[in-house]
């Protein structure tokens, strides 16, 4: 058995997978890969998948749910198109690589960006706390959680103006409020489901307000809103198995029972990292994100001796990203605590023996 600690795309529960891949074969005595998007029994897959999204969410009425494709990088063209006003000025909080492509995507269709806070100062190890935000801005954008650097916001920011959430990495690991948002959209490939669908749960009151000259339609989240993700061919193979894995989710306890988990195998790994005289986590410890620890080994010497230990114990995808280098263990909702226990057996033996 593989202890998958991949940043995405990533590990999902293997039930998950069993089903998925006995519908390949036979979903209604057709492959799922081959069933037409408008039959029955594909509509109350999207059905269902929508609801489940509700459901986990408690996504309250006036949202809609969506599936699309192109991912969260075209999220961040989507998002900032649909939420385009008058002053065509957004305020972003810069956490690194995803709230930075976030940004350059909104200057690209006309928007002035204005950085309302950033941790560049220290390679975004931390998430900014106070910050000054412009209140003629269309809107404020964060990324909840950078899966890169490791970091998460613990409380998501208050703003009178309109939230806009990148929650990619993070999205149905801990409860949320909803109506705290006017968008938030993910990639599915962490917590949902495989890659190649992409959530948004948008506020219908905003749906149609743009003020951009430039609107592609299936650009224009209304359009989708209007065809219940039916506009065109939806990505038919990742929504059913994201439908798996969120009735998954909902028979192990929803969000809730999730985001116990989740905290339990931090504490586990953190716990480890701190006490351990080889390891020191990068991120400063109020904003440690749950999904993604970052780790440094403090001796260079010892790197390739580590290597080779957790790789040999069927340890996969620890490596650090190269901009924090060092180690990244993500641990989605479907990590189990185990995985996460044979990591710190190793770290622990690995101190002992040095
Ligand atoms: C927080 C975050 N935002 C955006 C993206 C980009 O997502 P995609 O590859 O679906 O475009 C990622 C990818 O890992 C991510 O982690």
């Amino acid at each position: 058995m593989k202890h998958n600690f991949g940043a995405g795309p990533c590990i999902l529960p293997q039930e998950v997978f069993q089903e998925a891949s006995r519908s390949v074969v036979d979903f209604n005595g057709l492959s799922i890969l081959e069933v037409s998007h408008r039959h029955k029994d594909f509509v109350a897959v999207m059905d269902e998948a929508t609801d489940l999204v509700k459901k986990a969410l408690n996504v309250p009425e006036g949202y809609s749910v969506i599936f699309l494709q192109g991912g969260a990088s075209l999220g961040f063209l989507i998002s900032a198109l649909n939420m385009m006003r008058e002053t065509k000025k957004a305020s972003y909080i810069n956490t690194g690589t995803w709230a930075k492509k976030a940004m350059t995507e909104a200057k690209k269709v006309g928007f002035e960006v204005i950085e309302a806070a950033s941790s560049a100062d220290t390679n975004f190890n931390y998430i900014p706390k106070n910050f000054q935000i412009d209140s003629a801005s269309d809107y404020l954008h964060f990324t909840s959680n950078n899966t890169i650097f490791g970091t998460q916001f613990k409380e998501m920011p208050k703003t009178s103006l309109p939230l806009v959430c990148d929650m990619s990495s993070d999205i149905f690991s801990r409860e949320i409020n909803v109506s705290d948002f006017d968008l938030i959209y993910a990639g599915a490939q962490k917590n949902m489901g495989p890659a190649g669908t992409t959530l948004y749960i948008v506020k219908d009151e905003i749906l149609g307000k743009s003020t951009s000259d430039f609107m592609p339609t299936y650009l224009d989240l209304k359009t989708h809103a209007e065809k219940d993700s039916m506009f065109n061919t939806p990505p038919v193979f990742p929504v059913y198995a994201s439908m798996l894995n969120l009735r998954n989710l909902m028979k192990t306890g929803g969000v809730r029972g999730a985001q116990e988990r989740n905290e339990a195998k931090a504490n586990l790994i953190y716990n480890e990292i701190d006490n351990n005289p080889l390891f020191e986590g990068t991120v400063a410890k109020e904003d440690r994100s749950n999904m993604n620890v970052t780790f440094l080994m403090k001796d260079d010497s010892r790197v390739d001796e580590f290597n080779a230990l957790w790789q040999e114990n069927n340890l996969v995808g620890l490596k650090g990203h190269r901009s924090v280098g060092g180690y990244r263990a993500s641990m989605y909702n479907a990590l189990p605590i185990e995985s996460v226990q044979v990591l710190v057996d190793l770290m622990k033996d690995f101190s002992n023996k040095g």
